[in-house]
Protein backbone atom coordinates (compact mmCIF):
# COMPACT_ATOMS: atom_id res chain seq x y z
CA UNK A 1 0.00 0.00 0.00
CA UNK A 2 1.60 3.79 -1.05
CA UNK A 3 2.23 6.09 1.58
CA UNK A 4 -0.22 8.14 3.14
CA UNK A 5 0.02 11.61 2.33
CA UNK A 6 -0.14 14.21 4.98
CA UNK A 7 -0.79 17.82 4.03
CA UNK A 8 -0.59 20.56 7.02
CA UNK A 9 -3.08 23.23 7.07
CA UNK A 10 -1.63 26.75 7.30
CA UNK A 11 -4.93 28.02 8.34
CA UNK A 12 -3.79 26.77 12.10
CA UNK A 13 -0.42 28.50 12.01
CA UNK A 14 1.28 31.57 13.28
CA UNK A 15 0.48 34.38 10.30
CA UNK A 16 3.51 36.56 12.00
CA UNK A 17 5.82 34.03 11.14
CA UNK A 18 4.68 31.40 8.14
CA UNK A 19 7.83 30.51 7.37
CA UNK A 20 8.98 28.63 10.18
CA UNK A 21 6.17 26.82 10.53
CA UNK A 22 6.24 25.68 7.17
CA UNK A 23 9.71 24.95 7.26
CA UNK A 24 9.29 23.22 10.38
CA UNK A 25 6.03 20.59 8.91
CA UNK A 26 8.69 19.95 5.56
CA UNK A 27 11.26 19.07 8.20
CA UNK A 28 8.60 16.93 10.20
CA UNK A 29 8.23 14.73 6.87
CA UNK A 30 5.23 16.40 5.32
CA UNK A 31 4.63 15.94 2.13
CA UNK A 32 1.93 18.64 0.80
CA UNK A 33 0.95 22.13 2.21
CA UNK A 34 -2.64 23.08 2.44
CA UNK A 35 -3.50 26.18 1.47
CA UNK A 36 -7.11 27.23 2.57
CA UNK A 37 -8.71 30.21 0.22
CA UNK A 38 -11.79 31.76 2.03
CA UNK A 39 -14.13 34.62 0.39
CA UNK A 40 -16.54 35.52 2.95
CA UNK A 41 -19.61 34.07 -0.02
CA UNK A 42 -19.18 30.49 0.32
CA UNK A 43 -17.73 30.30 3.69
CA UNK A 44 -18.39 33.24 6.11
CA UNK A 45 -14.94 33.40 6.45
CA UNK A 46 -11.90 35.59 4.53
CA UNK A 47 -8.21 34.27 4.71
CA UNK A 48 -5.52 34.33 2.18
CA UNK A 49 -5.00 35.33 -1.54
CA UNK A 50 -3.12 34.81 -4.36
CA UNK A 51 -0.23 37.00 -3.35
CA UNK A 52 0.64 34.87 -0.20
CA UNK A 53 1.02 31.89 -2.48
CA UNK A 54 3.44 33.17 -4.36
CA UNK A 55 5.58 34.17 -1.57
CA UNK A 56 5.02 31.03 -0.19
CA UNK A 57 5.86 29.10 -3.35
CA UNK A 58 9.76 30.67 -3.22
CA UNK A 59 10.37 29.32 0.62
CA UNK A 60 9.42 25.58 0.49
CA UNK A 61 9.29 22.56 -2.20
CA UNK A 62 6.75 21.17 -0.22
CA UNK A 63 3.65 20.48 -3.07
CA UNK A 64 1.25 23.29 -2.36
CA UNK A 65 -2.19 21.85 -2.56
CA UNK A 66 -4.89 24.88 -2.63
CA UNK A 67 -7.98 24.24 -1.44
CA UNK A 68 -10.68 27.28 -2.50
CA UNK A 69 -13.80 27.74 -1.05
CA UNK A 70 -14.91 30.22 -2.76
CA UNK A 71 -17.57 30.93 -5.43
CA UNK A 72 -16.71 31.21 -8.93
CA UNK A 73 -13.75 29.65 -9.05
CA UNK A 74 -13.10 29.39 -12.41
CA UNK A 75 -12.17 33.10 -12.26
CA UNK A 76 -8.96 32.31 -10.24
CA UNK A 77 -7.66 29.17 -11.43
CA UNK A 78 -4.97 30.54 -13.36
CA UNK A 79 -3.90 33.36 -11.04
CA UNK A 80 -3.58 30.26 -8.38
CA UNK A 81 -1.69 28.36 -10.43
CA UNK A 82 0.91 31.30 -12.05
CA UNK A 83 1.47 31.80 -8.45
CA UNK A 84 2.92 28.09 -8.29
CA UNK A 85 0.04 26.08 -6.81
CA UNK A 86 0.50 22.13 -7.50
CA UNK A 87 -3.59 20.88 -6.85
CA UNK A 88 -6.14 22.98 -7.29
CA UNK A 89 -9.33 21.95 -5.35
CA UNK A 90 -12.79 23.80 -5.57
CA UNK A 91 -16.17 22.78 -4.72
CA UNK A 92 -18.73 21.03 -6.38
CA UNK A 93 -21.12 23.45 -4.79
CA UNK A 94 -19.87 26.54 -6.41
CA UNK A 95 -19.80 25.12 -9.69
CA UNK A 96 -22.41 22.50 -10.37
CA UNK A 97 -22.96 21.60 -14.30
CA UNK A 98 -19.72 23.82 -15.01
CA UNK A 99 -17.66 21.44 -12.93
CA UNK A 100 -16.30 19.54 -15.96
CA UNK A 101 -14.96 22.53 -17.31
CA UNK A 102 -13.20 23.96 -14.12
CA UNK A 103 -11.41 20.73 -14.03
CA UNK A 104 -10.47 20.98 -17.50
CA UNK A 105 -9.43 24.42 -16.87
CA UNK A 106 -6.97 23.83 -14.00
CA UNK A 107 -5.54 20.44 -15.78
CA UNK A 108 -5.24 22.65 -18.47
CA UNK A 109 -2.54 24.71 -16.73
CA UNK A 110 -0.43 21.63 -15.96
CA UNK A 111 -1.59 21.08 -12.33
CA UNK A 112 -3.94 18.49 -10.76
CA UNK A 113 -7.31 19.28 -10.71
CA UNK A 114 -9.26 18.18 -7.02
CA UNK A 115 -13.04 18.50 -6.55
CA UNK A 116 -14.55 18.80 -3.07
CA UNK A 117 -17.89 18.26 -1.24
CA UNK A 118 -19.29 19.72 1.82
CA UNK A 119 -20.64 17.47 4.44
CA UNK A 120 -24.11 17.55 3.35
CA UNK A 121 -23.32 16.99 -0.56
CA UNK A 122 -24.27 13.34 -1.39
CA UNK A 123 -21.45 11.27 -3.72
CA UNK A 124 -23.52 10.20 -6.30
CA UNK A 125 -23.91 13.89 -6.69
CA UNK A 126 -20.37 14.19 -8.42
CA UNK A 127 -20.35 10.51 -9.29
CA UNK A 128 -19.51 11.41 -13.04
CA UNK A 129 -16.86 13.62 -12.06
CA UNK A 130 -15.07 11.62 -9.80
CA UNK A 131 -13.18 9.65 -12.98
CA UNK A 132 -12.42 13.19 -14.42
CA UNK A 133 -10.32 14.58 -11.39
CA UNK A 134 -6.98 13.71 -9.80
CA UNK A 135 -8.39 14.39 -6.43
CA UNK A 136 -11.70 14.16 -4.38
CA UNK A 137 -11.70 16.00 -1.21
CA UNK A 138 -14.29 14.64 1.15
CA UNK A 139 -15.43 17.58 3.65
CA UNK A 140 -15.37 16.23 7.39
CA UNK A 141 -16.11 19.38 8.74
CA UNK A 142 -18.58 22.07 7.24
CA UNK A 143 -15.80 24.56 5.86
CA UNK A 144 -15.02 27.69 6.95
CA UNK A 145 -12.64 27.03 10.12
CA UNK A 146 -10.20 25.11 11.78
CA UNK A 147 -10.34 23.54 15.25
CA UNK A 148 -14.35 21.52 14.69
CA UNK A 149 -15.46 18.68 15.23
CA UNK A 150 -14.67 15.45 12.73
CA UNK A 151 -18.24 14.50 11.36
CA UNK A 152 -18.40 10.16 11.16
CA UNK A 153 -20.99 10.10 8.93
CA UNK A 154 -19.04 11.89 6.14
CA UNK A 155 -16.22 9.53 6.23
CA UNK A 156 -19.07 6.89 5.19
CA UNK A 157 -18.85 8.41 1.22
CA UNK A 158 -15.26 6.78 1.29
CA UNK A 159 -15.71 3.52 0.06
CA UNK A 160 -18.05 4.89 -2.64
CA UNK A 161 -15.54 7.34 -3.94
CA UNK A 162 -12.72 5.06 -3.89
CA UNK A 163 -14.07 2.32 -5.82
CA UNK A 164 -14.88 4.55 -8.83
CA UNK A 165 -11.42 6.92 -8.87
CA UNK A 166 -8.73 5.90 -11.47
CA UNK A 167 -5.45 4.50 -10.36
CA UNK A 168 -3.10 6.25 -8.63
CA UNK A 169 -5.51 9.33 -7.62
CA UNK A 170 -5.97 10.83 -4.32
CA UNK A 171 -9.49 10.62 -1.86
CA UNK A 172 -8.68 13.44 0.89
CA UNK A 173 -10.43 14.23 4.00
CA UNK A 174 -9.61 17.67 5.72
CA UNK A 175 -11.48 18.97 9.11
CA UNK A 176 -11.06 17.73 12.70
CA UNK A 177 -7.92 15.08 11.70
CA UNK A 178 -6.43 13.65 14.39
CA UNK A 179 -4.72 10.92 15.75
CA UNK A 180 -7.93 8.46 15.66
CA UNK A 181 -10.01 9.98 13.03
CA UNK A 182 -7.58 9.78 10.49
CA UNK A 183 -7.11 5.94 11.15
CA UNK A 184 -11.28 6.06 10.82
CA UNK A 185 -10.66 7.75 6.94
CA UNK A 186 -7.64 5.72 5.92
CA UNK A 187 -8.99 2.21 6.90
CA UNK A 188 -12.23 3.66 4.32
CA UNK A 189 -9.95 4.67 1.46
CA UNK A 190 -8.25 7.59 2.22
CA UNK A 191 -4.70 8.65 1.24
CA UNK A 192 -4.31 11.93 1.78
CA UNK A 193 -5.05 13.49 5.01
CA UNK A 194 -5.17 17.47 5.99
CA UNK A 195 -4.78 18.32 9.36
CA UNK A 196 -4.23 21.58 10.86
CA UNK A 197 -4.94 22.18 14.25
CA UNK A 198 -3.81 18.88 15.01
CA UNK A 199 -0.48 19.26 13.35
CA UNK A 200 0.21 23.35 14.20
CA UNK A 201 -0.94 23.48 18.05
CA UNK A 202 0.85 20.26 18.88
CA UNK A 203 3.98 20.34 21.26
CA UNK A 204 5.84 18.32 18.62
CA UNK A 205 5.00 18.41 15.51
CA UNK A 206 6.93 15.64 14.00
CA UNK A 207 5.32 13.02 16.22
CA UNK A 208 1.91 14.62 15.16
CA UNK A 209 2.69 13.90 12.23
CA UNK A 210 3.89 10.58 12.52
CA UNK A 211 1.10 9.65 14.83
CA UNK A 212 -1.71 10.16 11.51
CA UNK A 213 -0.22 7.82 9.08
C1 LIG B 1 -11.73 24.19 7.01
C2 LIG B 1 -10.47 24.03 6.20
C3 LIG B 1 -9.51 23.08 6.80
C4 LIG B 1 -9.03 23.43 8.20
C5 LIG B 1 -8.86 22.13 8.93
O1 LIG B 1 -12.72 24.79 6.25
O2 LIG B 1 -10.75 23.58 4.88
O3 LIG B 1 -8.41 22.82 5.94
O4 LIG B 1 -7.84 24.14 8.23
O5 LIG B 1 -8.55 22.40 10.25
P1 LIG B 1 -8.57 21.32 11.40
O6 LIG B 1 -7.63 20.21 10.99
O7 LIG B 1 -8.11 22.07 12.60
O8 LIG B 1 -9.99 20.81 11.52
ZN1 LIG C 1 -9.02 22.88 3.64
Amino acid sequence: MSKVIISPSILSANFSNLEKDIISVEKAGAEWLHIDVMDGHFVPNITIGVPVVKSIRKITNLLLDVHLMIETPEKYIKPFADAGADIITFHYEATKEKTEEVIKLIKSCGIKAGLSIKPMTKPEEIEKYIPLADLILVMTVEPGFGGQKFMDECAKKLPYIKSRQPENSFLQVDGGINDVTSKICVSAGANSLVAGNYIFKSENVESAIRSLR
